[in-house]
């Protein structure tokens, strides 16, 4: 029998990913495999998020009150030694360190060409010139060789991408920022809770983004994002520049520019509880991503590669094929929704017509983008429709030979 007549019914999804309870729908009804999990982890929220909001509703307090700060004080434990600042988004929260880091006109900021683009519009946001470089073949990371290459006396940052959940190299890195006295300015806007030998995502630059937009590892409703800092000094920076350059307790007293950029208190609230939860859902994603990598061994297609020292979040389980474009339409027929993550290049990009920036030679990344495919990889995914990812993967390429 075809995998794909499978009828599924419809109904909530458990938090460990299995399919409970489902809603009577006077019959069975086809759903189908969304591409990310957000829907369905704000749904198994919602109780809990009607709850948050009628305590912040008679707390009378929607911005920079308990919730914000219990979470950034959590922030703070989880990353050490260092202190968390609770933003609007990863955008701000990377134009901001490049403010902060001093980052301005006519300065030069080297980021990989295969990324989202706020990670090179917060540069143009700061006044300052992204370049545009390649990445490592089979990671896709930013390439540390490709970084020295860039580097020009007009360089004073590195933003190293954690694409996909995988940390990038920092050793080298972090080397090369010292040799150039560069600053570092960490994007983990995918990669919440994934390690380099041991330590975390942004623990390792002047400064470490995270994104906590609803579609990440850890998400609010709607944007969100946050900042770990090193020092006591770039703390402040970092509260004044996301409140309109002023101290949290003085209203009319403005030190420096600033804008306004805080998370709500209901974000705060849920995301508290998110980063809770964190470790367990990471771990639910590795075990899909396991599952995944001992079924696909032995197809002509590249499973992620992990790297020696990482351990990996798998915001995205992104696979290689010289058939990429096929394999999407044929999961979509299916039920099954993938993204192509980047589907265009920062270089190919129509808004760098009008932006400043400079493109290094990215042969590595130009004959890639168009082969990686994202499968469906999120906590909320039932073990049926892992099955049935794996079941569309492996007809797809039998069909083939
Ligand atoms: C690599 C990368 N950088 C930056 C961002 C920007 O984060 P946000 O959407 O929270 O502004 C994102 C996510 O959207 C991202 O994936």
């Amino acid at each position: 029998m075809d995998p794909f007549r499978i009828l599924f019914p419809r109904g909530p999804f458990s938090m460990s990913g299995t399919l409970v309870a489902p809603i009577e729908t006077g019959g069975t009804e086809f759903v189908p495999v969304p591409p990310d999990g957000q829907h369905r982890r704000i749904a198994n929220m919602q109780q809990m998020i009607h709850r948050y909001l009628d305590d912040i509703v008679d707390s009378g307090t929607s911005l920079l009150g308990e919730y914000t700060h219990r979470l950034e004080r959590q922030l703070g434990t989880r990353w050490g030694n260092r202190y968390g600042v609770a933003t609007s988004s990863g955008t701000e929260s990377l134009h901001f360190s490049l403010r902060i880091a001093g980052v301005g006109p006519g300065d030069e900021v080297i980021v990989p060409n295969m990324t989202f683009v706020s990670t090179a519009f917060a540069v143009n946001a700061a006044h300052a010139v992204p370049v545009f470089v390649d990445v490592e073949p089979g990671s896709w990371l930013i390439s540390p060789e490709a970084i020295r290459r860039a580097i020009t006396p007009r360089t004073k940052a590195i933003i190293p991408v954690h694409l996909y959940g995988q940390v990038a190299d920092m050793d080298d890195i972090m080397a090369l920022a010292d040799e150039h006295g560069l600053a570092v300015i960490e994007d983990c806007a995918q990669a919440h809770d994934a390690t380099y030998h041991g330590r975390p995502a942004g623990s390792f630059g002047d400064f470490g983004c995270f994104s906590m937009w609803v579609g990440k590892n850890i998400g609010g409703l709607d944007d969100g994002g946050f900042v770990i800092v090193r020092d006591e000094q770039n703390l402040v920076a970092m509260q004044r520049m996301h409140n309109l350059g002023r101290d949290r307790t003085v209203r009319y007293l403005h030190h420096c520019w600033g804008t306004r950029s805080r998370l709500s208190e209901l974000n705060a609230a849920i995301l508290d509880y998110q980063l809770s939860m964190l470790t367990h859902w990471n771990v639910q994603r590795r075990m899909i991503a396991k599952a995944y990598d001992r079924a696909f061994a032995q197809l002509p297609l590249q499973t992620p590669t992990v790297l020696p020292g990482r351990e990996h979040v798998y915001y995205k389980y992104a696979v290689h094929t010289e058939h990429a474009a096929e394999l999407e339409s044929y999961l979509k027929d299916r039920g099954i929704s993938t993204e192509r993550i980047y589907p265009y290049l920062l270089s190919e990009q129509p808004a760098f017509a009008d932006l400043p920036h400079r493109v290094e030679p990215t042969p590595v990344a130009c004959a890639n983008n168009s082969k990686l495919l994202c499968l469906p990889i999120y906590p909320e995914l039932t073990y049926g429709e892992q099955q049935l990812v794996i079941a569309g993967v492996v007809s797809f390429f039998g069909n083939r030979v």
